[in-house]
């Protein structure tokens, strides 16, 4: 992928990155799973068929550990979805190391590259890409994972992970599904972020394209 041009801090900062794009579905009310966190069936069929396709499309796919430790995700592509799958490399933010030994991303049916701050060191099944500072830059995920030879990346959650990367607007493109359900406020929202209270705090995005999918809307979206 070309160079970008990303604006820090109004500096202009030319970097190597991927190609980003953010996937979720969500429900009318902007939640992304159940009240406990645990996962539910927002896709459709048609819309599982998109995923598995975009996910076929791409180098890797990144979640943070919160999905990994409630989910547990293969985040691999369904044979039942695309013929002759390939086998995206499988990216993991996750500080402290806190990744379950039989999570299912370390079952070493694809790369897996996992990056990390201060975890004690593990004999697991994973890259582990050790960062400095007080958290996990994305911008710096996002250079090494280039220097790793990944040229599209699909992020797909959860909450905090999606609130990072719209925050920083560190994506190139974003698809949403809304799927015809109400979930209610207590479940995890679609991105976690600090609550704006004012207008030029929000975070605006361009709506590029929509339409019906299967039994919800797909939405995508340019930052
Ligand atoms: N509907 C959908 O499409 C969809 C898709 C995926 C997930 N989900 C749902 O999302 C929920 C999980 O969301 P979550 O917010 O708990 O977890 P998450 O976003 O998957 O992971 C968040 C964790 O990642 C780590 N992290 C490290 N660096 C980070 C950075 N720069 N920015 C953000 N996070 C960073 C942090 O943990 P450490 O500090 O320990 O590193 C953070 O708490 C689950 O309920 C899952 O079912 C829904």
């Amino acid at each position: 992928m070309e160079s970008k041009i990303l604006h820090i801090q109004g500096e202009v900062v030319f970097t190597m990155r991927p190609h980003v794009i953010i996937n979720f579905a969500m429900s009318i009310d902007g939640r992304i799973a159940l009240s406990t966190g645990e996962q539910t069936r927002l896709s459709d069929e048609e819309d599982m068929r998109r995923v598995h396709m975009l996910r076929n499309s791409v180098d890797a796919i990144l979640v943070g550990i919160g999905t990994v430790l409630s989910d547990d995700p293969s985040l691999t592509v369904k044979e039942k979805y695309v013929e002759n799958p390939g086998r995206p490399a499988r990216v993991i933010l996750d500080s402290r190391l806190r990744i379950p030994d039989n999570a299912r991303v370390l079952d070493g049916r694809s790369r897996t590259i996992i990056y990390t701050l201060s975890g004690e060191e593990r004999n697991i099944n994973a890259e582990i890409r050790r960062m400095h500072g007080e958290r996990i830059e994305l911008k710096q995920v996002l250079e090494d994972l280039y220097s790793l030879g990944i040229r599209r990346l699909m992020v797909e959650g959860g909450s905090t992970v999606l609130g990072s990367f719209i925050k920083e607007r560190l994506y190139d493109e974003m698809f949403i599904f809304i799927a015809p359900f109400f979930i209610g406020p207590d479940a995890p929202p679609a991105a976690r972020m600090e609550t704006a209270s004012r207008l030029e705090e929000m975070v605006n995005v361009k709506i590029v394209e929509s339409g019906h999918l299967g039994n919800g809307i797909l939405l995508r979206i340019l930052p």
